[in-house]
């Protein structure tokens, strides 16, 4: 029987990186669904998509060709054929993504698409997001929300981005960002039987250790 290991958090817990180790550790498949916001944000700039038009916004994500890879080993993401692995980690993305995670009707699309590539899978999967343990797979066998406070939050992502941030532009991307998604998202307090992972005082790999007690207990 398939393993579902759904894990959700705001950024800068390590959220993408812990979850993929985590898949590798397990030989399981691993969804990133934040990549699916952010690829179908990249297509709406591409395409000139108005991101205050949320009509507009649920038609692009209706018939985007989106195409995500579950290989933790080799994360590709494409649309339409292009490849924008590197593309849709461009700031420009992590400010513009909110408007369609903010989108009921782009949310229901992809939740849609997230639900069917979990199911999927025919094997163990981790998938990881915002909404994962409580809305694209609430019946997961393990469900875990990441969590640290503010300061290593913002110095992580701080890190990841090659220290080019200022603090002020750093505060404005991450604590931003999840205000906005919080309007939609309730990732900021764990659901009933939801097992809570504080990474504040934790490294990389004490990160994924405490992940895997979890998931073995
Ligand atoms: O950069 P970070 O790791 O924090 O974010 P991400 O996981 O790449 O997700 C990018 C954005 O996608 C988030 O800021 C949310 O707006 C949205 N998202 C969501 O709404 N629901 C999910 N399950 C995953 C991501």
């Amino acid at each position: 029987k398939p393993l579902v290991v759904a894990i959700d958090g705001p950024s800068g817990t390590g959220k993408s990186s812990v979850s993929r180790e985590t898949a590798l550790r397990l030989h399981a498949a691993y969804l990133d669904t934040g990549a699916m916001y952010r690829a179908v944000t990249w297509h709406c700039l591409d395409t000139g998509v108005d991101l205050a038009d949320a009509a507009a916004i649920e038609n692009a994500c209706e018939e985007v060709d989106l195409a995500i890879s579950t290989n933790p080993d080799d994360q590709k993401v494409s649309v339409g054929g292009r490849d924008v692995t590197e593309a849709i980690r461009e700031p420009g993305i992590s400010k513009a993504v909110s408007a369609v995670a903010t989108t009921l009707g782009a949310r229901a699309e992809l939740i849609r698409r997230q639900k069917q590539t979990t199911a999927d899978s025919g094997r163990r999967i981790v998938a990881e997001g915002r909404d994962i343990t409580t809305v694209v797979a609430p019946g997961a066998e393990v469900r875990i929300l990441l969590t640290a406070s503010e300061e290593p939050r913002l110095r992580r992502r701080g890190l990841q981005l090659g220290g080019t941030q200022s603090a002020e532009a750093l505060k404005e991307q991450v604590l931003a960002r999840d205000a906005k998604d919080s309007a939609v998202v309730n990732f900021q307090e764990a659901a009933d039987g939801v097992f809570t992972v504080d990474s504040s005082h934790l490294d990389f790999e004490e990160t994924v250790d405490a992940v895997l007690a979890v998931i073995r207990r």
